[in-house]
């Protein structure tokens, strides 16, 4: 008999804005969607949401704060992204900002773990409150880019989440070959352990967000998509967890799995 194991909830995470969280969070959840993981992507940006515009479904007039609210149910609010088959719970464009804290935040992850899901990633505004973080987080993906602000931003959230006893990584994004930039090696030694992924300054990136389609989906060769999915596969390695090899779903899903073969 199969046992059911709990999903792996994964916060992405920085202090600062810009830095490439939505972006990251979109295509780590297509890319491991893709691999078989069963995969649920939350937009909790609560003041910009910003997913649905990555993948088309601005539209959206159900999400994260109606299930806060308790006014509708978990499997209301979810929407399936039909060319990728990932599951998202939209923030609502129209709505105004609102607060998550530890007894709303509880009561719905309680309900997402007990969903059969393998990932959940979670986009979210920059800064955090940290009280509640922990007790329905598996870890936090820090992301930052390769300039001192943005570094120094996500150490101090390293410290808190340190104090926290959550597990936090880091990914280092927008890496150009600027001469300004600092290196991986500078920014791994700040933050006292190595990147789980470096991901390329990409045109693929900003053409992407206006053609509504996932970066690694419009052009699986771009190095951003390439490295994108190195970082899905190194979240595979650590998870224990089987994918489940659903079928893929739509018709990118179908033109991925051709490639994928
Ligand atoms: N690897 C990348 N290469 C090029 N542009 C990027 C990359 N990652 C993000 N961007 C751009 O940076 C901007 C901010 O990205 P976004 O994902 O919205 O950041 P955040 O969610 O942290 O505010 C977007 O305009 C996006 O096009
Ligand atoms: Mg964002």
């Amino acid at each position: 008999m199969a046992i059911k194991m709990a999903p792996y909830i994964i916060r992405i995470s920085s202090q600062k804005g810009g830095v490439g969280k939505t972006t990251i969070a979109v295509n780590l959840a297509v890319s491991l969607q893709s691999m078989g993981y069963r995969t649920l992507l939350i937009d909790a940006d609560t003041t910009n949401p910003s997913v649905g515009f990555h993948l088309g479904m601005e539209g959206a007039n159900v999400g994260l704060k109606d299930l806060l609210k308790k006014e509708r149910k978990l499997k209301d609010v979810i929407s399936l992204h039909g060319a990728t088959g990932v599951h998202v719970i939209c923030g609502t464009l129209n709505s105004q900002p609102f607060a998550i804290n530890e007894s709303n935040a509880k009561s719905i992850y309680e309900k997402i773990k007990d969903a059969n899901y393998s990932f959940v990633v979670v986009d979210t505004e920059p800064g955090y409150t940290t009280e509640y973080i922990p007790k329905v987080y598996d870890e936090a993906l820090l992301i930052t880019t390769p300039e001192m602000p943005a570094v120094a931003s996500i150490v101090r959230m390293s410290h808190a989440f340190d104090k926290l006893h959550l597990k936090h990584h880091m990914v280092i994004n927008k890496l150009g070959k600027h001469r300004y930039e600092l290196h991986p090696r500078e920014i791994e030694e700040t933050y006292g352990s190595k990147a789980v992924g470096i991901l390329p300054e990409d045109e693929i990136v900003p053409i992407s967000i206006s053609e509504h389609i996932p970066a690694v989906v419009l052009s699986r060769r771009a190095r951003f998509s390439m490295a994108v999915n190195d970082l899905a596969e190194t979240y595979s390695a650590m998870s224990s967890e089987e994918p489940e090899r659903e079928a893929p779903h739509g018709f990118w899903g179908r033109l991925l799995g051709i490639f994928r073969r």
